[in-house]
């Protein structure tokens, strides 16, 4: 059916799993969908939220290629002229390495009304899965929030430095990646013995976690990961394994 006005396209996020971490405002736009396109990662019963809507995947994992994004685009602008509610639903929170930008930036230049839903990320259900705080006073008074990822045609960064720099890290779609992360980390001169926490499936029962240290992240190419991972770097993770197990002891 057509429509005279255009619609509304809402970018929300999803939260990094377990669907009770959705916003209010979330639930409500997913409720009143009438389309929601989605990523990969977004979990089924967040998904049966939009009970209404047409659930469309749209599948990309890491946002790096660049054709998909701008067919992705160009669904968003084509659904809002035939719907109300046109949702664009991302894991955790759409405005980190999400790509949200792009598809801002063209709803923006067709005019089309578009609105931004926050999310909570993957690195704050990580923290609460390990019962360790990402800051700590004398300990810890920044958090980085990095990936080493590269899209196609996009030129390298110096994540490790930002990395190096900063009491906390957090690293996003870099466990396919550990050997070289510490590579990178350890020619920084960051200490081998720097613990780092691994964190499987953030906020699901299905979490699972590791505590490690830099020298010896190389060995987690030897896992066999069955969800999204995050590593956390920084001395705010000694003992996360112990803090970690008393957590979940508590939720079951
Ligand atoms: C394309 S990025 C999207 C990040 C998302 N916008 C956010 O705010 O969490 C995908 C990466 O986020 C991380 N991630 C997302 N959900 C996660 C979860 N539940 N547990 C652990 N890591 C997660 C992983 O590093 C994954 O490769």
């Amino acid at each position: 059916m057509k429509r005279n006005a255009p619609g509304k396209v809402y970018l929300v996020g999803a939260g990094p799993g377990a669907a009770d971490l959705l916003t209010l405002r979330a639930a409500r736009v997913l409720a009143d969908a009438d389309v929601v396109f989605h990523d990969a990662l977004v979990h089924p019963d967040v998904l049966a939220v939009a009970s209404r809507a047409e659930r469309i995947a749209v599948g990309k994992r890491c946002g790096k290629h660049s054709t998909a994004q701008r067919f992705i685009n160009k669904r968003l602008v084509d659904a809002a002229a035939k719907h109300r509610v046109v949702v664009r639903l991302k894991g955790g929170d759409p405005m980190l390495f999400g790509r949200a930008q792009e598809e801002l930036d063209a709803l923006r230049a067709a005019g089309i009304d578009v609105e931004v839903v926050p999310g909570v990320t993957a690195a704050l259900a990580a923290a609460a899965d390990l019962g360790v705080s990402l800051t700590r006073r004398g300990l810890s008074r920044s958090v980085v929030f990095v990936t080493p990822r590269v899209g196609d045609g996009e030129q390298p960064n110096d994540w490790a430095a930002t990395v190096a720099r900063a009491d906390t890290a957090v690293i996003y779609m870099g466990a396919g990646e550990a050997a070289a992360i510490s590579a990178a980390l350890l020619a920084r001169g960051k200490p081998s013995s720097l613990p780092v926490a691994v964190v499987e499936n953030a906020s699901l029962p299905e979490s699972r976690r590791w505590l490690t240290t830099l020298g010896a992240l190389p060995g987690l190419a030897d896992e066999a990961f069955r969800g999204p991972v995050l590593l956390l770097l920084g001395e705010v993770f000694a003992g996360a394994g112990r803090e970690a197990d008393e957590a979940y002891r508590r939720r079951a």
